[in-house]
């Protein structure tokens, strides 16, 4: 049988991370696990809950209530995708939101979230082949991953690629507010205290600013193929 591997996935926002995770998880037909919807979900919850007010976080009532959160990915036929559900509710589209999205960073940070977010991601990744995409796969949550990958591209690609994204899913969005959510969200992954954005030191770079999908199909397959077959 042929070796499988546990691929980690890690840079900055909207760098296409999870598009390009999605594709060489098709491709493979391995398990892709999107770590930001998660993320993305709890948030979506907390906000639900009224735990987030415009300066201060009730991190008790989040803390308490983390039991009662359930996340799963589950597939959707109609469009052979994974989609995340909270609470048995189908929440994709909503968690991908302006809304969600300015929130998140200060949710991730709480390190109760994040201890209870790996706990469940390294129950997922027992199975091996899964490809996982985030900010700390390669290096809290999957340290031994067999190929760790660190994503970057220019900010203005990232933000017109969110805003196509968006539009294209019917989100009304404004461009300057993303590049600016962007920019505060590279800011935020970078500086937190706990599980900061980092490149793993065995993490090979792909900076995709100038690149398709496909030529970083071209440019992973390779990669993938010497770890399968251990040259
Ligand atoms: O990848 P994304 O933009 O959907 O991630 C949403 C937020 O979640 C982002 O602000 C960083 C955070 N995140 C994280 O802290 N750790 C991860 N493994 C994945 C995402």
């Amino acid at each position: 049988m042929k070796k499988k591997l546990i691929i980690a996935i890690d840079g900055y926002s909207s760098c296409g991370k999870s598009t390009f995770a999605r594709a060489i998880a098709k491709e493979l037909n391995y398990i892709f696990i999107d770590s930001g919807a998660m993320y993305r979900a709890v948030t979506l919850y907390c906000m639900r809950r009224d735990f987030i007010g415009k300066g201060n976080i009730n991190i008790e009532g989040i803390i308490r209530e983390l039991k009662d959160i359930h996340i799963e990915f589950v597939y959707n036929p109609d469009i052979a995708e994974y989609e995340t559900f909270l609470n048995s509710e189908n929440v994709e589209k909503e968690i991908r939101g302006i809304e969600v999205s300015a929130h998140v960073s200060r949710i991730s940070q709480i390190p109760e979230v994040r201890a209870r977010m790996v706990e469940l991601q390294r129950q997922i990744g027992v199975f091996k082949g899964i490809v996982m995409d985030g900010r700390d796969i390669g290096t809290v949550v999957f340290p031994d991953a067999d190929l760790k990958i660190f994503m970057t591209a220019l900010v203005e690609i990232r933000a017109k690629r969110r805003y196509d994204e968006l539009i294209n899913k019917g989100v009304n969005v404004d461009f300057e507010e993303i590049r600016k959510n962007i920019v505060a969200r590279d800011i935020t992954d970078e500086n937190r205290d706990i599980s900061p954005l980092r490149r793993a030191d065995d993490a090979i770079v792909l900076d995709n600013s100038r690149m398709t999908v496909e030529e970083q199909m071209t440019w992973v397959r390779q990669i993938i193929e010497k770890k399968i077959n251990g040259s």
